[in-house]
């Protein structure tokens, strides 16, 4: 018989039918009177199933008894109601086989309660707890319903290169890929003509650059995929490899790209305040007790827009308690982003308009000199969750943007063609994906938003 799943059969009300149940012994209690309950989970939802298995099976004493904590399962049985409180169906089972044994004296799940940061050490075991499973399906439905975000809207979804010779963001921050015996090499002799692609190469830091060929040709397109970032922050917020959304839209101005950014997160966590109930009551329980009032209340109010200018004249107010001193011309640090969601707006932020020596070169110079079409947006908690602008339109302005940045226009020869022919205004953003199943899930740690972290001095998995 096909298994059915544990998410299915909580909800079946088709009692007396004979089920299949596949899946991972929680824990087992015994009862004096002569049977057991085993609570399993299958992955299907945070919910175990009950299991009742009476001495009368032929190997109750010999199996069933010895089945510990992270055991595999095959139970047949019958579907009743249960007498007990929490749930509404329950298993009685005709049959009961051990599939998988787990050593209860090396299994290191057989205790509860282990903390965040030893559970990172056993990566391949911890989705098997009750707040890893929950992570997945919470990130799941994220990933589902940025898709169906962009697809209803008629947007293409583009595989932009993981693989590229451009460096998007300006920064000294990638990964090189290289078949170079790197062991082989003498200090700073290193020949690029003999290496795979004949030049350096690196993992991409941002598919924005490709999207915007993309956009320039179909309008509005989506990437929604890995990128690499070498910078040596072990911070709550960084990851080495990372999931980033990236829309661009041709015929687009920063104003309207802000607009569909504050639609995006507003529809995706409506999505699973819908979807993922259960998943997110545990969050709220075990996390964060304001976490389902704190989407909630995202989802349902405006996103307050100011700009750069405007905030840095709000923190110069705040006299104490900063790191980082806050001073025109200078980065918003993460203090700083969570100051003015959390304490002085209690919503999330879109900042725009910042110095353009701070911002990379592809964003679009404002009327003032100073100033460029950037929108960075801030959620509490997080920070910066999105990064974005209106980009450079003009040849001319972007070839001279190119130099002043000491970056050489030759690498960029495709980019700039974007602006020599058929150019038009267009706007995009990245959304780090990462950063959102934090906020979503209440988790402090990035590291625990994704399934395998990678971070500086950090690769067990
Ligand atoms: O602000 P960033 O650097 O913007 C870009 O890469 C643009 N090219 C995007 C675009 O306009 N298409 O990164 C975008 C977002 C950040 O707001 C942050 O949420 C996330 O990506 N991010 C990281 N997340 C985890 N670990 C890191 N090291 C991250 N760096 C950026
Ligand atoms: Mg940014």
């Amino acid at each position: 018989m096909r298994r059915k799943k544990i998410a299915e059969l909580l909800e079946s009300t088709d009692l007396g039918s004979e089920v299949t149940v596949m899946g991972w012994v929680r824990t087992r209690r015994d009862s004096k009177g002569g049977f057991s309950f085993l609570e399993i989970n299958d992955g299907s939802t945070i919910r175990n199933i009950q299991i009742l298995a009476d001495d009368k099976l032929p190997n109750y004493a010999t199996e069933i008894l010895k089945l510990t904590t992270g055991c595999s399962v095959i139970v047949k049985g019958v579907l009743v109601k249960s007498p007990g409180k929490g749930q509404k169906v329950e298993v009685q089972a005709i049959d009961v086989k051990p599939i998988g044994w787990a050593d209860p004296d090396t299994y290191p799940l057989q205790k509860k309660g282990h903390s965040l940061e030893y559970l990172r050490t056993i990566a391949h075991l911890r989705p098997r707890t009750n707040t890893f499973g929950a992570v997945a399906r919470v990130r799941n439905a994220l990933s589902y319903a940025i898709h169906t975000f962009f697809q209803e809207r008629g947007f293409i979804y583009l595989h932009s290169p993981i693989i590229t010779g451009s460096n998007c963001e300006g920064a000294g921050e990638m990964f090189n890929v290289t078949t170079l015996d790197l062991q082989g090499i003498e200090d700073g002799k290193v020949d690029f003509g003999e290496d795979f692609f004949g030049k350096p190469a690196n993992l991409t830091v941002s598919g924005q650059l490709e999207a915007e060929v993309y956009a320039l040709a179909l309008g509005d397109v989506y990437t929604f995929g890995p990128t690499f970032r070498a910078e040596d922050s072990n911070t709550y917020r960084h990851l080495a490899e990372f999931w980033m959304v990236e829309p661009e839209m041709a015929f687009c101005d920063l104003k309207e790209s802000m607009d569909l950014a504050e639609e995006l997160i507003k529809s995706i966590l409506a999505y699973i305040l819908k979807n993922c109930k259960e998943d997110l009551d545990f969050f709220n329980r075990s996390f964060d007790r304001d976490l389902i009032q704190t989407i909630d209340h995202t989802t349902t109010n405006s996103f307050e827009r100011l700009t750069y200018t405007e905030a840095i004249e709000i923190l110069s107010e705040v006299r104490e308690g900063f790191e980082f001193p806050v001073e025109w011309g200078k980065d918003i640090q993460s203090e700083h982003e969570r100051y003015l969601c959390e304490v002085v707006f209690k919503r999330p932020v879109v900042v725009t308009d910042y110095p353009k020596e701070i911002k990379p070169f592809y964003m679009k110079v404002n009327e003032d000199g100073r100033t460029v079409k950037a929108m960075d947006v801030l959620l509490p908690r997080v920070g910066e969750i999105i990064g974005g602008s209106q980009r450079e339109d003009d040849y001319e302005t972007l070839l001279s943007r190119i130099k002043e940045m000491n970056l050489d226009p030759a690498d960029y020869w495709w980019y700039l063609d974007l602006r020599k022919y058929g150019t038009v205004i267009h706007s995009g953003f990245g959304l780090g994906f990462e950063r959102l199943v934090q906020f979503a899930t209440g988790l402090s740690n990035i590291r625990d938003a994704t399934p395998f972290p990678r971070a500086p001095k950090s690769l067990d998995f």
